[in-house]
């Protein structure tokens, strides 16, 4: 398998429009640089073999010295040049929306550094929130729908999508479709501050059945705690990462941090910046401002018995 950003890969009948254009111009760049060259070369040769010609002194004019040539350089350029703009054309106007009408209508919200993931619904109990891993089932087009949350970011799935801009203010549409199942990790693409790089997410491309069960389990409240250590837990959540975060089924209600409901069913946590395990959440509670510096989620200081209810309680929320 190829990197995990590989372009040149297409997944998705988005990204296979645009791939063969991609080719396209860099074949014929190639060629140009190398005629250019050769041709360069050749000059260079002919003007050592007669060294007693100065040649910025011979007059280029009509009839002679190379003017025919230049005619006819400007006349070869210009067809690949038509070709790629005629091309381009073609490509952006097939690329520009879904081939058919979306299959699934997504809200997504780029904020520094995470994304925060809405799926629309007909039915409004149908609509529930995630973040940073967005699962959509495959041969399906799905719109996108950018917002952006602060500043300017650039919501971008190489394998599947080209970059379309998240602008705060303005709503973007872009849209995916996913030919073969897998995960396919994207990135925003516009520097948006110091933890731009740390802003990655991941779509789960999946066939309708394991879709439509991974919806019905987001779409579900949180699990109830059956332990004491994970009720202490559950209320810790409440009252303290419940002023940020949401859980839903419980009092932490807010929206400004990423939803929290079914935490443990994702593979990585603080947008791509790490995998999901018991180790990693607890350090980011602890220490969320060594591990991604200035992100909005501060250092929690917990004791040591407190951090284990929650992480506790954490670990239920598949
Ligand atoms: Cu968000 Cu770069």
């Amino acid at each position: 398998m190829s990197s995990p950003l590989a372009y040149l890969d297409a997944a998705g009948q988005r990204a296979q429009t645009i791939l063969p254009l991609t080719w396209f111009t860099l074949f014929v760049s190639v060629v140009v640089c190398v005629v250019i060259a050769t041709l360069l070369w050749i000059g260079v040769r002919r003007a050592r073999a007669a060294p007693g010609v100065d040649i910025a002194s011979v007059p280029v004019s009509r009839g002679g010295n190379g003017l025919r040539w230049i005619t006819i350089g400007l006349l070869i350029s210009a067809v690949p040049l038509l070709i790629t703009l005629v091309w381009t054309m073609v490509a952006l106007a097939k690329v520009s929306g879904p081939p058919a009408h979306p299959g699934l209508t997504l809200d997504v919200t780029a904020r520094q550094w995470w994304w925060d993931v809405r799926y629309d619904a007909e039915q409004a109990s149908d609509i529930f929130e995630t973040a940073n891993e967005i699962h959509i089932p495959t041969g399906v087009p799905v719109l996108v729908r950018l917002h952006g949350g602060d500043v300017i970011h650039s919501f971008w799935v190489p394998k599947l999508s080209g970059k379309t801009d998240a602008i705060p203010g303005q709503t973007n549409l872009s849209w995916m479709e996913a030919r073969e199942p897998g995960r396919y990790r994207g990135q925003c693409s516009e520097y948006c501050g110091d933890q731009h790089a740390n802003m990655a997410f991941e779509v789960v491309a999946e066939p309708q059945e394991d879709f439509e069960r991974w919806r019905a389990g987001q779409l579900a409240p949180a699990p109830q705690p059956t332990t004491e250590s994970e009720r202490r837990g559950l209320s810790v959540i409440e009252n303290r990462c419940g002023l940020c975060h949401g859980v839903r089924g419980t009092r932490a209600g807010a929206v400004s941090a990423p939803d929290l409901t079914h935490l443990a069913s994702r593979k990585m946590i603080a947008a791509g910046t790490l995998p999901n395990n018991p180790g990693n959440r607890v350090a980011w509670i602890q220490n969320a401002q060594q591990l991604k510096p200035r992100n909005l989620m501060p250092n929690q200081y917990l004791p040591g018995e407190q951090l284990s209810d929650v992480e506790a309680y954490l670990e239920l929320l598949k």
